[in-house]
C-alpha cells in the first residue's frame, strides 16, 4: 500500500427504526471522515436479514446478507459504530452483528463510537461498553466518541441538530477515525512496523 491508499470508513446503524436518530448520527460522522478525503458508506442492519450468533460458524448458510456485511466491513479501513441506549448500554441488534463477525473484519482497524438515548443522561455506558468490544475485536478504538443525549428534541426529521457543539462532535469522530485509518495504512508507516517486528527486544540490554 501507498501514502495514498484510498481510504474507506462505513458507519454501522446499531437501530433498526424506521426513522432512527442513530442513522443520522451515523450519518454525521461519516460527513466528517468524507471531509478527510475518504470515502464512505452507510451500512443500514435494516437492509440485512441476519440469523442470531450461534456460536456454530455456519450462521451464513441460507443467510446471503451475512456475506455480504462482513465483505463490507472487511473492506473497510475505518468503521464507525451506531448505537442507541438500550436499557444503559448499546443494542442488541449491534450485538448480534458484531458477534457474526470478528477479527477478519475488525483487527487491526479504526473504530469510533457515536450515540443516542432518549434520556438526559445520554449513552456513554453504551459507548464504554462497546470500546471493550472494540478492543476485544482487537481494533483501535480512537478516544473521541460522540454520544447525543435527549436525541427527540435535538435531530429534526431531515436529521440535522440543532445544536453545533454534538453536529461537531459527531463530524471529529468520523474525521479521526478516517484520519488514523489513513495513518495505520501510510507506506511510512508500515515500513515502521516492519522495522519494529525487526528490532531487537532490548537493544543494549544483553548479558545484564
Ligand atoms: C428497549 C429500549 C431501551 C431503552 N433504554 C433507554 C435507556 O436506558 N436510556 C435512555 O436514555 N433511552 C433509552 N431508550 C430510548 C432510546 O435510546 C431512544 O429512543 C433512541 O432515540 C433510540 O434510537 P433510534 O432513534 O436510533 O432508534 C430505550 C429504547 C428502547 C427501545
Amino acid at each position: 500500500m501507498s501514502s495514498h491508499t484510498p481510504i474507506l470508513i462505513v458507519g454501522i446503524v446499531g437501530s433498526l427504526r424506521e426513522i432512527s436518530y442513530t442513522r443520522m448520527a451515523v450519518h454525521i460522522a461519516l460527513a466528517g471522515a468524507a471531509e478527510t478525503g475518504a470515502t464512505t458508506r452507510l451500512i443500514d442492519l435494516r437492509d440485512y436479514t441476519l440469523p442470531f450468533c450461534d456460536g456454530s460458524g455456519k450462521e451464513a448458510e441460507g443467510f446471503p446478507d451475512l456475506a455480504r456485511l462482513r465483505e463490507e466491513v472487511a473492506a473497510a479501513h475505518g468503521i464507525i459504530l451506531g448505537t442507541p441506549d438500550y436499557h444503559g448500554s448499546y443494542s442488541g441488534v449491534l450485538k448480534n452483528a458484531l458477534d457474526l463477525m470478528g477479527f477478519k473484519e475488525f483487527e487491526g482497524k479504526v473504530i469510533g463510537l457515536v450515540g443516542v438515548a432518549g434520556g438526559a443522561l445520554g449513552t456513554v455506558n453504551a459507548l464504554n461498553d462497546l470500546r471493550k468490544v472494540g478492543r476485544s475485536l482487537h481494533a483501535w478504538v480512537v478516544p473521541q466518541q460522540a454520544a447525543i443525549p435527549q436525541a427527540w428534541k435535538h435531530f429534526n426529521d431531515a436529521g440535522e441538530l440543532d445544536n453545533p457543539e454534538y453536529e461537531k462532535r459527531l463530524n471529529e469522530v468520523g474525521r479521526e477515525v478516517a484520519r488514523f485509518a489513513s495513518l495505520l495504512n501510510a507506506e511510512e508507516t508500515r515500513r515502521f512496523l516492519e522495522l519494529w517486528e525487526r528490532a531487537m527486544p532490548n537493544p543494549g540490554g544483553e548479558g545484564r
